[in-house]
């Protein structure tokens, strides 16, 4: 059974927020992935993503994260960011279960190989995570909130041929990709106005049934005045025990997170803002043809 999330490590007053910090492991170099000295692509998914036609052109790495290593590419529909999931040997799941409660796995056979962390179970893992993060963004992005637009889908089968990477629209330029919240300056007008959008997209958020589960200014990026919301693998629902939990923490992370923003609201008035907005209108849904 999954373990149940519990709020030790946590504050809930003024103080920081205390967070294990993951080093990032198996980061892979543009040169591990481009081309090798017989001008073939070394990396079977960038390969993979060229010969699809999802990209035309893999220009650099972007970030190394914790969870994925993310890279600007180029398609026909302009600058893309390729969020490629790490190596199963480098991701150790054991996180995942907070969110993961309350999912039905009716495979028996399946749930048991991801119980036992076989290979075969990770991987199934690995390919769940990922498309959860697709069918989550496919979800806000037509929900209208403010996230990048998936590059591909909406059909799932589509999207299925692109795992572990999850390809989205770059937010920002090639030459300025946008800075996340965390790592900008912010007069106090935009400091207002940003914290304002993150309430708002929680809220947003949380109309639709959803908790972001990594909510702070770490995924939040800044760019042009607006907020624009990222990272959705471990998106929850109500479905998930540990739901008013993850809610009450992303609370928490985002207002400590604004703090040195100058932003002095409490998880908890955080929260109640974010329930009583979550009553109000929700954005204008985006109409995505096939
Ligand atoms: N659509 C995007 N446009 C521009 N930059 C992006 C986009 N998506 C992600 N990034 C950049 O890539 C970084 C990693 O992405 P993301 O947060 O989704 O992955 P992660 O593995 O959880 O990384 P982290 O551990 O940094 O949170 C982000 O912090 C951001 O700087
Ligand atoms: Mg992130």
């Amino acid at each position: 059974m999954s373990p149940r999330f519990s709020l030790e490590g946590w504050d809930d007053g003024d103080q920081r927020l205390r967070r294990k910090k993951i080093r990032p492991q198996a980061r892979r170099k543009l040169s591990d992935l481009t081309a090798d000295e017989s001008g073939e692509v070394a990396d079977d998914v960038i390969r993979r993503l060229l010969n699809l036609g999802h990209i035309s052109e893999l220009v650099s790495e972007l970030k190394s994260g914790k969870e994925a290593t993310t890279y600007l590419a180029r398609s026909e529909k302009g600058s893309v960011l390729v969020k490629i999931y790490r190596d199963l040997s480098a991701r150790s799941f054991k996180n995942d279960g907070i969110y993961r409660a309350g999912q039905v796995i009716t495979d028996q056979r399946a749930a048991r190989a991801m119980a036992n962390r076989t290979r075969k179970g990770l991987e199934m893992l690995q390919f769940d995570w990922v498309m959860a993060e697709y069918a989550h963004l496919w979800q806000l992005w037509q929900a209208g909130l403010s996230v990048p637009e998936p590059l591909v889908g909406p059909n799932v089968k589509t999207y299925a041929g692109t795992v572990p990477a999850v390809l989205m629209r770059l937010i920002g330029t090639e030459d300025e990709p946008a800075p996340r919240l965390s790592e900008v300056r912010l007069t106090s007008c935009e400091a207002q106005q940003a914290w304002q959008q993150a309430v708002q997209g929680m809220a947003d958020m949380l109309r639709l049934g959803y908790v972001h589960g990594d909510y702070s200014t770490y995924n939040l990026l800044w760019w042009q005045g607006s907020v624009v919301i990222i990272d959705f693998p471990q998106l929850s629902t109500r479905q998930n025990p540990n739901f008013d939990l993850l809610l009450r923490r992303d609370a928490q992370s985002l207002s400590s997170s604004f703090r040195r923003h100058g932003v002095q609201w409490t998880g908890e008035q955080t929260l109640r803002e974010v329930r009583r907005r979550a009553q109000g209108a929700g954005p204008e849904p985006r109409l995505c043809l096939p």
